[in-house]
This record gives C-alpha cells, sequence and structure tokens, in this order.
C-alpha cells in the first residue's frame, strides 16, 4: 500500500513530547488548556457540580440533531433572548462533537450548495482552519492578522474582503483570536459588517472561547451585530474551554437562513452527513451544558467561576508583561488563552532545550497552561534569549 505523506498535528505532538519529557521543572506554554495553578487539569466548580449529580439513567439515542434545550440554550447564550426570538426560525442547528467537528459539518454543508468556494481566513490562525478547509478543496484566501506594530491588521482585512466579495468568511469570534488574543474590536467588527452586508458575504464565526475574552455579553457583540444586520452568518460553538468539557466533546453548529422552509431543508442536509459521520451525538456534555443553561442558578454560578479562570488568566498575561522589561507591552491589549511572542525557531528551541518550556513554533505561548509560580520563570527565561 502506497500512504500518502502525512503532517502531524503540532499541537498534539508538542502535547506528547512534553508528557515525555523527564525534567521536573518543564513547562506547557503549548496546548490550549487551562490548568490550576498547582499545575493540574482543571473542571469548573459548577461544572464538576452539575456532572456529578446529574442521574444519567437513559442511555438511548438522541435526535439526530442533538438535544434541542441543548441547541436552544447555546443559541440563547450566543444571541441573547431577543435576538433569538427573532431568528430562532430561520436558524438551522446541529449538535457537534466538540467545535471542530461544527467548523468540519459547516465545510460539508457549503460543498452541498457551492461546488467552488472561497474563504477568507486569518493569517496566522488555528491551524486545523487551514487543514480542514483545503481537505474539503475550498481556495483559502488568507489576510495579515496583524501589522508591524503587532496590532490587528484592518486595513488589510478590508481589502481583502472587498477585492473576494464573492469568498466566506470565517471569523474567530470575540477578542480571543487563537493564536495572537488580538482580534477586531467592536467598532471595526461594525465596519466588516457593512462591508459584508453591502457585498452580501456569508460569515461563520468560529467561538471556541465564548466567555474567555471579556463576558458572555461583550464577546458575543459581533454575533449578535452581524445577525442583527442580516448577514447570512452560521456560528460553531466550542464547550471545551468555557466549561472545561475538552475530553467531552460538546459544541453546535448554527446556520442563519432566508426562511423557515430553507432552515428545514439545512437542518435534514446537516442531519444526513452527521448520521454519515457520527451516526448520533454524544450526549454527556449536552446534558451537563443543558441543565447548566436551563437553570439561572447555575448559569450565574458558571459565569462567576468563568470570571475567575479569566481574571487568573489576566493576572499571569499582567506577570509576564511585567516580568519581561518593557518587551513585550502589545500583549496588554490580548485576551484570552494566548499570545504570541515573535520568536524566532532558534529562539523557541532553545527555551525548550535549555529551560524545557515549550511554546508552539508560530510562538504562540499558552497563559492557561503556566502557573503564577511559574509564569515570572518563562519571561526570564525569554528575557536571556537574544531579544532584538
Ligand atoms: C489549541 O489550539 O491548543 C486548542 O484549541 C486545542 C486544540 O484542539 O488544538
Amino acid at each position: 500500500m502506497k500512504f500518502p505523506l502525512i503532517q502531524e498535528d503540532e499541537i498534539f505532538k508538542l502535547k506528547a513530547e512534553f508528557e515525555s519529557d523527564r525534567r521536573q521543572h518543564k513547562i506547557n506554554g503549548g496546548i490550549g488548556v487551562y490548568l490550576e495553578n498547582k499545575g493540574t487539569p482543571y473542571i469548573l466548580p459548577t461544572v464538576k457540580k452539575t456532572a456529578n449529580r446529574l442521574k444519567f439513567n437513559n442511555f438511548n439515542y438522541l435526535p439526530l440533531s442533538g438535544d434541542p434545550a441543548f441547541l436552544e440554550q447555546t443559541a440563547k447564550l450566543a444571541l441573547g433572548n431577543s435576538l433569538f426570538k427573532e431568528n430562532n426560525r430561520y436558524i438551522a442547528k446541529q449538535g457537534t462533537i466538540g467545535g471542530t467537528n461544527a467548523i468540519y459539518m459547516w465545510a460539508r454543508f457549503i460543498k452541498e450548495v457551492d461546488k467552488k468556494p472561497k474563504i477568507i481566513i486569518a493569517n496566522p490562525t488555528w491551524e486545523n482552519h487551514i487543514r480542514m478547509f483545503e481537505y474539503f478543496g475550498f481556495s483559502v484566501i488568507r489576510y495579515p492578522h496583524f501589522t508591524k506594530e503587532k496590532q490587528f491588521n484592518f486595513a488589510a482585512l478590508k481589502e481583502i474582503l472587498l477585492k473576494n466579495p464573492e469568498a466566506y468568511v470565517l471569523y474567530q469570534g470575540g477578542p480571543t483570536h487563537n493564536p495572537s488574543g488580538i482580534n477586531p474590536d467592536n467598532n471595526q467588527w461594525k465596519v466588516l459588517a457593512e462591508i459584508s452586508s453591502e457585498k452580501k458575504q456569508s460569515i461563520l464565526f468560529d467561538y471556541a472561547y465564548l466567555g474567555l475574552g471579556n463576558d458572555i455579553v461583550s464577546d458575543s457583540f459581533c454575533i449578535r451585530h452581524f445577525i442583527g444586520k442580516r448577514i447570512p452568518t452560521s456560528f460553531a460553538v466550542s464547550y471545551s474551554k468555557n466549561m472545561t468539557l475538552y475530553q467531552h466533546r460538546t459544541g453546535a453548529l448554527f446556520i442563519t437562513l432566508n426562511s423557515n422552509q430553507e432552515k428545514e431543508i439545512a437542518e435534514k442536509i446537516l442531519q444526513n452527513t452527521f448520521r454519515l459521520v457520527n451516526s448520533n451525538p454524544a450526549a454527556f456534555g449536552e446534558q451537563i451544558v443543558k441543565t447548566i443553561l436551563s437553570s439561572k442558578e447555575l448559569s450565574d454560578n458558571w459565569k462567576i467561576d468563568l470570571s475567575y479562570m479569566l481574571a487568573d488568566l489576566n493576572k499571569r498575561r499582567g506577570i509576564f508583561i511585567k516580568e519581561s522589561a518593557g518587551k513585550f507591552d502589545f500583549l496588554k491589549e490580548c485576551r484570552g488563552l494566548f499570545g504570541m511572542l515573535f520568536l524566532t525557531p532558534g529562539q523557541i528551541s532553545r527555551l525548550r532545550e535549555k529551560y524545557a518550556i515549550y511554546i508552539l513554533s508560530n510562538s504562540r505561548i499558552n497563559f492557561g497552561g503556566i502557573s503564577i509560580k511559574n509564569i515570572a520563570k518563562v519571561a526570564k527565561a525569554v528575557l536571556k534569549l537574544k531579544l532584538t
């Protein structure tokens, strides 16, 4: 058998290499998970409590789209109650195996209706985005996500949108761009929406970190604004990070359509694809999310948990900035788990070889993986590299 050359997934390869590193003082700033300051994996208290209390006494199949209450609560979370009510009739919904599967389902859906799709994606972005859209035969158009001054490159994005009016656009929702932690602000989102409205562009928002930028309402400004402007907008939601459900693969895809009839057809297409690929959604995470979001008390508590996690991430980022002698002040604007250090490949290998500090080859650091105790050590090690 002749096998094709396989490009290994860097994030999981690095995770395995980190785990087999025998040095006690090793620090993992690679894969995007949040660890407690003890360095151990973390489950949000409200999620843990809900999971422990749930009585799983029905292991039967879910409907093909997933649990309807889970889908409704998720759409309401992203859109707010009134926008949800106004648009519910036009939104096709599908429960998915995490956020990645939601993107996959969207790409397959688009291929059903558009044989030669083009998509605009930030450079850099989460590596899986590129692999996924290339796999499905999309022409991928990239725009440089930041300027030389390490600010969001609004001008470059606008130019690409205007040049490619027929292209779909993938945005990472909220302020938490992976890998940079830099994304448009609200005024910029408004201008981007104006362009897409005029050019009749269709948008996909990937929400892998909803609530981990500032808070749920502020992070969902862009999706609410685009849907409010009646721009054809889809959104993928993942609960891996904001409910710490990583291995339970809980997510959903929503596609807004022009009529209730189109919505019904789109849901059939999604169900059909989902049946082929996964057969049926995974219930464990959907039940936890549904239970939390359907209860005011639990969802208020979950939002408090999120705000603690967020405050801790901001504290870690703040210590890093303070301890690195003004070299990384641009990180002050970043939100979410990540930031980019703009180190050379040689500097990144040196961090790993000399100091046992792991970050991705695109220079992404995950503040979620580095405890308060270790973050100053990382800053000091970075300063010892020859920075320009
Ligand atoms: C990451 O970017 O590190 C996370 O989103 C984990 C993943 O699935 O890649």
